[in-house]
Parts: structure tokens; sequence; C-alpha cells
């Protein structure tokens, strides 16, 4: 029975983790390719299985030469010359002479095998390890909520207000955090649907969601971007780092002392949301247009190159980056980027979500009235405080007339 459970625990635990082939960087050794005529041969194939690096060159550059091709009275060389396999070999290396009536830029590459490459990491380690940090993500807030409770105002409210964010700024602040819900949602559902949604739908009603699901995806990151540039015109300047971050920072942001480090408009940590927000949203916009507008914006290609001269890719473990890349394999890699990228910021906007609504009392009417009562104010952003009043006293000096 003991034997049985844990066999239970073992399978539960391999299904949870699954065992993805380690790629060994070795060299495959060397093989004699006289018996396949210069063709693979089973052990290129074992070695290619085994992750081993088999080294194409005896196939690539082995193609349209006559000298090589296997002679008419061959088993294989009834093409006189020219064989089948030659134009598969062309075909497979791209460098078959295709024509095609559409222009576009991928019309001619007709085998791209980075293909099984990209839907299986895409399907496996993508979708497991991106759902596990966003559940992660949600598990370690709830804990939080546990053990820190709501975070108060400690002292009396005074009954008074302060201007937090002006309209046009609560504007720009739903209108970047509805686009991107909307696009987080609706992005799940193109990640997940096959594996998820398929089984508890069926085809023909996941299908609609489907469809409703990439057109509003497709349109609302025009919104997302103009709220991007919206946000980072009007805050940039207020998240600047400067000294008062040094010592927020020692003191954790006052989240278990209690303490409260002043703080200008934003502290240290609306300031590392603010830039992942800027940074990882930009960089989630500019794969998602290369996505957008298919084949038109390479971005991977140029981007190897620099890593390799630069040094970084070997720095990483990464080694040598290709830097020829098919059409295809720019829009895989793209599409990789745009979802790795896109669940780090939905993590990190769940964190910020929760801050902002049940997590700290006060939070909400920042970004709901635009008013903060005057004491939570003084709590956590006391710099900031003390900046509006001096302002408003110096209007009201400027106003009243001299005597
Ligand atoms: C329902 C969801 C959300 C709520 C309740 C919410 C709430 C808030 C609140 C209350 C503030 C002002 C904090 C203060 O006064 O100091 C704020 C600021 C901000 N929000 Fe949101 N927000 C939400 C979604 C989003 C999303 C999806 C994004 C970005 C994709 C975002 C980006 C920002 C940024 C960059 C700031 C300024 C920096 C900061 O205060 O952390 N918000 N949010």
């Amino acid at each position: 029975m003991q034997i049985r459970i844990f066999a239970l625990i073992v399978a539960i635990c391999m299904s949870l983790f699954p065992v993805t082939s380690v790629a060994q960087t070795a060299d495959a050794p060397d093989v004699s390719r006289e018996a396949t005529g210069g063709a693979q041969t089973l052990e290129d194939i074992l070695a290619r299985q085994r992750g081993e690096v088999v080294d194409n060159g005896f196939r690539s550059s082995d193609i349209g030469n006559p000298d090589s091709a296997a002679a008419m009275s061959d088993q294989l060389g009834t093409l006189g010359g020219a064989s089948d396999p030659e134009l598969w070999r062309a075909l497979r290396f791209g460098t078959a002479d295709i024509r095609a009536s559409n222009n576009g830029p991928a019309a001619t590459v007709l085998v791209q095998d980075g293909g099984m490459k990209w839907l299986l990491f895409r399907e496996g380690p993508l979708t497991t390890y991106g759902g596990y940090l966003l559940i992660g993500t949600l598990v370690v807030l709830a804990l939080f909520f546990l053990v820190r409770g709501r975070i108060r105002i400690d002292g009396e409210k005074t009954g008074r207000t302060v201007e937090r964010f002006k309209a046009v700024e609560r504007f720009g602040h739903w209108l970047l955090a509805g686009s991107f819900i909307l696009l987080g949602v609706t992005g799940l559902v193109s990640l997940f649907g096959r594996k998820v949604m398929i089984p508890l739908f069926g085809h023909e009603s996941f299908a609609v969601l489907a469809g409703a699901s990439k057109w509003i995806h497709n349109n609302v990151s025009w919104a997302f971007m103009i709220a991007l540039v919206m946000i980072f015109v009007m805050w940039v300047i207020h998240n600047l780092p400067d000294r008062t971050d040094i010592s927020w920072i020692l003191k954790g942001g006052g989240i278990f002392t209690k303490d409260h480090p002043p703080a200008k408009k934003f502290n240290a940590g609306q300031k590392l949301i603010f830039w992942s927000v800027i940074v990882l949203g930009a960089s989630i916009s500019v794969s998602g247009l290369a996505l957008l507008f298919p084949f038109e914006i390479n971005l991977f290609a140029a981007t190897f190159e620099k890593l390799n001269s630069l040094g970084i890719s070997s720095l990483l473990g990464l080694g040598e980056l290709p830097t020829a890349l098919a059409p295809h394999e720019e829009m895989q890699y793209s599409q990789l980027w745009h979802a790795i990228v896109s669940f780090v910021l939905m993590a990190i906007i769940l964190a910020h979500i929760y801050i902002g609504s049940v997590g700290m009392e006060g939070a909400y009417d920042a970004m709901g009235s635009g008013q903060v009562e005057e004491q939570w104010a003084r709590e956590h952003h006391a710099l900031w405080v003390d900046e509006v009043k001096a302002k408003e006293s110096a209007t009201i000096k400027g106003a009243t007339p001299a005597e």
C-alpha cells in the first residue's frame, strides 16, 4: 500500500515537473557516410536524438553539384546528376530556387525546421513555468496578506484631502490598466486555449472565443501603447532615482517594521513598478508589433549578433547564438519573447494591483477620486505633502495683495 502511494506521489511530481532532455553541448563523433552515398546515417539521427550537435556541413554544402551526385548506373542515380533528396536538401537549407506569385518575404521558404523547437517550447516550458509564475505570485500575495494584513493608516485621520492625481493622469492610468488586463486575459486564452480550454469547452466554442480574443488583443494593443507613452511623459520626472530612495530601500519601505520612511511623490518601490512597466511594456509592444506585421520587423538576428560580439551570450552560457534566421524563426523568437516578458510583467502587476487595492487602506482613492486623506499622504509620501503645502502657501501669498 505504502509503495503504491509513494509511486503515485512520484507520478504526480513527474507530471508537474516534466523532465525536458538537457541538450548536450558535445559534438557528435565523426561518422563515415560512405554507406549512404554521403547522405545522413543512423548514427547522425541517433546523435541528434541524444541532443548532440551534428554538423550539417556535409549536407548543406552538397547541393546542385552533379559531380557529387550518384552516377546514372547507381541505385540512387536515376535522375542523372540530380535527385529528389537534393531538391529537398536545398529546400531544407533555404537555397532552392523557388518562385512564388506572392512577393512576401517568407513566401519562398517552404521548409522551416525551427518550427518544431518553437512549438515544443511554447507548449512545454513556456506554458508550464508561465502558469507557475502567475499562480505562485497569487499564493505569495495571499500569504503576505495573512501575515501582514491590510496596511492601515496608523495616525488619526484629519478629514482633509490632498489632490494626488489629476483627471488626465487617472485617465492615462486606467487606459493602461484596462488595456493591460484585457491584453493579459486574451493573451492567456490564446496560449492556454489548446491545452486547457478546448478540453473544457470543446472546439466549436473555443473557436469563437479564440477569434474574439485575437481581435481584442490585436486592437486593444494600440490603447496600451498610447497609455504607456502618456504615463511615461506625465510621471517620468517623479520617477528619477534620488537619495530618498536609498533610505526607503534600507528600511524595506517600512512594510514589516510599520515605520514610515519619507518619500516624495513616488517611493522607491513605486519607481521600480514604473520602470518595469515602461521597459517591459515597451519591449512587449515592440515584439507585439513584429507579430502584428508579420515578417516586416526583424529584431532577433541583429540582437543575437550584438550579444555574440559583446560576448554576452557566452557569458550567459548560451554559446554562439544563431545570426542567420529564416523569417519564420524571427517570428517564433518574437512570439516567445513577447510571452515571456508579458508573464514577468503580469506577475509584477498582480503585486501592484494588490497593494493599490486590498493591500493598503487609502491607496485606491489616489486613482479613484484623485483625492487622498492627508494623514495617508503624510505617512506614505511625507516629502511630497511638504512640497504640495509649500506650493499652496506660495500661491496664497502670491494671490494676497501686499498691504
Ligand atoms: C485594477 C487594477 C489596478 C489598480 C487598483 C491600480 C491602482 C493604482 C493606484 C492606487 C496607484 C497610485 C498609487 C499612489 O497613489 O501612490 C497606481 C499607480 C500606478 N499604476 Fe496602477 N492599478 C491597477 C492596474 C495597473 C496596471 C495594469 C498597470 C500597468 C500595466 C498599472 C500601472 C501603474 C503605475 C506605473 C503607477 C505609478 C507607480 C506606482 O504607483 O506604483 N496599474 N495604481
